[in-house]
């Protein structure tokens, strides 16, 4: 199949629900712009199209879900605002732009994600037809372990208490499967759960979550080191700035590629009893592996 098509038009329906669903007036006015700056600033929107990918995988038609993908990238959006603040990762660049509080100072730009992070909540409590309520209240509860204490937050917390400090693979695990992996895994699950997936098909998609979504953060970590700026629209650099514990500073680049490639390995292995309907999770993972940003 080809996945560049397939990550093109995933991306497509993201971006026209999103630039719909913020059309509207939204007062003040600046709670708006700051919202749909970085929403609409670009973005992979790989959350959303992994919950897409892995619905059509259990044999049903994503199209009932595109709210629910879409509300991941408003997760996402509001994670990235935050991260970038000077109190987190102080970061200028995001998507190829001015970070959020450069443009429209730390107060709005703390107060757009805290927004965009309840909207999402707002969008998983709406009722969508053909789907089970309670398939939808798993879903929500999917999302609030993978963002809040128990996920995406107790990572942003370990990897800045981890800043400057002596190497250590268990915490360096913690991190990454908290501050990235969750909200991955989730995206993959909830997926799953919406399509109604049945316990054996949810495991296996579980494991794939798991993996690609650890996968994922250790060539974010490759590309701070070996991306250039224009092209990963982030600055280049920043990690090794602030210190952070990441699997190159750990285990070297080459390791740390060694690393990546097996996890991807084992998602791609935990799809063995699927199959054509799991092609677009497959040319995913492989797609995630040859990645410059
Ligand atoms: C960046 O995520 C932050 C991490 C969790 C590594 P992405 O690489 O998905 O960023 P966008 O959404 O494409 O900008
Ligand atoms: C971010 O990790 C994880 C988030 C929850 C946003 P990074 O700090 O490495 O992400 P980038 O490199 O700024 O996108
Ligand atoms: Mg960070
Ligand atoms: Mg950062
Ligand atoms: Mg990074």
């Amino acid at each position: 199949m080809d996945i560049k098509e397939y990550l093109r038009a995933g991306k497509c329906l993201i971006d026209t629900f999103l630039s719909d669903y913020f059309s509207g007036e939204i007062r003040p006015a600046v709670l708006s712009a700051a919202m749909n700056y970085s929403l609409q600033a670009g973005g992979k929107r790989i959350r959303p199209i992994l919950c897409l990918a892995a619905c059509e995988a259990c044999g049903r038609n994503s199209a009932d879900i595109v709210s629910f993908a879409s509300a991941l990238e408003m997760v996402h959006t509001y994670s990235l605002i935050h991260d970038d603040l000077p109190a987190m990762d102080n970061d200028d660049l995001r998507r190829g732009k001015p970070t959020n509080h450069k443009i429209y100072g730390e107060a709005i730009a703390i107060l757009a994600g805290d927004a965009l992070l309840t909207e999402a909540f707002s969008i998983f409590a709406a009722t969508v037809p053909g789907v089970h309520a309670e398939s939808q209240m798993a879903a929500v509860r999917e999302l609030a372990a993978a963002s809040g204490m128990k996920g995406m937050v107790a990572g942003q917390v370990q990897d800045m208490l981890s800043e400057n400090a002596e190497p250590d693979e268990e915490t360096l695990r913690f991190i990454h499967r908290h501050k990235t992996a969750a909200l991955l895994s989730a995206s993959v699950r909830i997926g799953a759960l919406l399509a109604g997936a049945r316990s054996g098909v949810f495991e296996s998609l579980s494991l794939y979550g798991d993996r690609i979504g650890l996968a994922f953060q250790v060539i974010d970590d490759i590309l701070d080191i070996v991306g250039e700026t224009e092209v990963i629209g982030k600055p280049q650099g920043s990690d090794e700035r602030k210190k952070k514990l990441t699997y190159p500073r750990l285990y070297g680049i080459e390791k740390s590629r060694a690393i990546a490639g097996g996890l991807i390995e084992e998602a791609l292995q935990s799809l063995g009893y699927f199959g054509p309907e799991a092609d677009p999770l497959r040319g995913i993972a492989s797609y995630l592996l040859s990645r410059t940003h």
